[in-house]
């Protein structure tokens, strides 16, 4: 038997417990051996629960306890649970985690302590929820090259650009409202200002080519500034707004971006509406691989931590190599990335003089504004764009996704 601590009751933790328990017979067989939660580690009681029998309000008596060999921390931030996975690594636990934020700050480091101690660090859930992303990139993908990955990585985001376009509602009513349903965060900076989807492309794309990509290191844009209008333009131009979590191989270098990008009908993401998630990843072999699912909730996201009990359940003592060195992975600088922008500029100043002196060839969109029109620039670099830019009133700016 295989014994398991949980840190962290909370909805990614009791939905460990709960799927540990609901499947056991067909975990216990894909396992080889029976999984059992032992302890579970919380700040709090839980006196109406059955599992208030194995709380535990101390570390330590985990990590000491030699019959657990894997640990589950779904607690969430940086501190404690960095510390207490350490120590669990070290103390010669196989971990598996859903905290994304531990994983992009720390990836090589407790990946390295898990080789030397010939355990395992897992992290499915840290992106995409339930969507199988991480075992797939490491494994199924491993005889590729990874040209491109692009992602609608947070469902927050999806839902509001959703319910944007399909209702006509502006960005503010949408976002209250998805807060009234529960779908967003009471505090929903890291989803709307773009900062989740950061960390969960970091990983990817650290992951896809084996060297640290730092989340900070990447240009990221969320989706506060996109209005009611934006939309009526996009329509008009038979495109969806979404936010994409994308990084790409250009030569010897890789770009990486999060931002609101325009896709039309013949792109594969077209139809990930609400709150899913899908990645669609390009290998120079296999050609393009889609995956798509839930990104977020209680069962969803811990039926991806189980994935990987389970897999540690198989490899005990047995180090799976993740390549994740600490190595800085070379970025593009911005400057030199190439798109077409879609650009909103106020009326007054008109395509033909001052518009095309700026920005070259463009081509007009016409929705209806009388203050204001709109046009797709041709493919050029982010510093051309910046500059001419510069020379016209700018009221907006949308990347075309290429
Ligand atoms: N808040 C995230 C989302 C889920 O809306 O997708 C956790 O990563």
């Amino acid at each position: 038997m295989i014994k398991v601590s949980v840190l962290g009751y909370g909805t990614v933790g009791s939905g460990v417990v709960e799927i540990i328990r609901e499947n056991a017979d067909i975990i216990t067989r894909r396992a080889g051996e029976e999984i059992q939660v032992k302890s579970v580690l919380d700040l709090r009681d839980f006196p109406d629960d059955p599992i208030q029998n194995i709380i535990v309000h101390d570390f330590e008596e985990i990590r000491k306890d030699e019959e657990v060999q894997i640990v589950v921390e779904t607690m969430g931030g940086l501190h404690p649970a960095y510390e207490f996975v350490k120590a669990s690594l070290e103390s010669g636990k196989s971990v598996c985690t859903s905290n994304k934020a531990l994983v992009a700050d720390y990836g090589p480091e407790l990946l390295e302590i898990a080789q030397k101690h010939n355990v395992n660090f897992l992290f499915e859930a840290s992106v995409g929820g339930g969507i199988p992303i991480i075992r797939p990139l490491k494994i199924s993908l491993a005889p590729d090259e990874i040209m491109e990955i692009s992602g609608i990585l947070n469902g927050t985001t999806n839902y509001i650009l959703t319910e944007m376009t399909e209702k006509g509602s502006d960005f503010d009513s949408v976002l209250k409202e998805a807060q009234d349903k529960g779908y967003a965060e009471k505090d929903p900076t890291a989803d709307i200002e773009g900062f989740d989807a950061c960390r969960k492309i970091a990983i990817l794309t650290s992951l896809a080519y084996g060297k640290q990509l730092n989340f900070e290191d990447i240009y990221t844009e969320g989706i506060t500034k996109i209005t009611d209008r934006d939309i009526v333009y996009a329509k008009k131009l038979g495109a969806k707004i979404k936010i994409f979590g994308s990084s790409k191989k250009i030569g010897d270098k890789v770009s990486a971006m999060v931002a609101p990008k325009l896709i039309t009908g013949e792109h594969p993401l077209y139809s990930v509406d609400g709150v899913f998630n899908a990645i669609l990843v390009k290998g120079n072999m296999v050609g393009d691989v889609m995956f798509y699912g839930q990104g977020a909730g209680k069962l969803a996201t811990a039926s991806a931590v189980v994935s990987d009990v389970i897999e540690e359940a198989k490899h005990v003592n047995v180090n799976m190599r993740t390549l994740w060195d600490y190595e800085q992975l070379d970025l593009m600088p911005l400057d030199e990335v190439s798109f077409r922008f879609f650009v909103r500029v106020k009326r007054g100043q008109e395509i033909a003089s001052a518009v095309e002196k700026a920005f070259g060839h463009v081509t007009p969109v016409e929705a209806g504004f009388t203050d204001e029109f709109g046009f797709v620039t041709e493919k050029i670099t982010e510093k051309a764009y910046e500059e001419a830019a510069g020379q016209v009133e700018v009221i907006n700016k949308i990347r075309f996704d290429s």
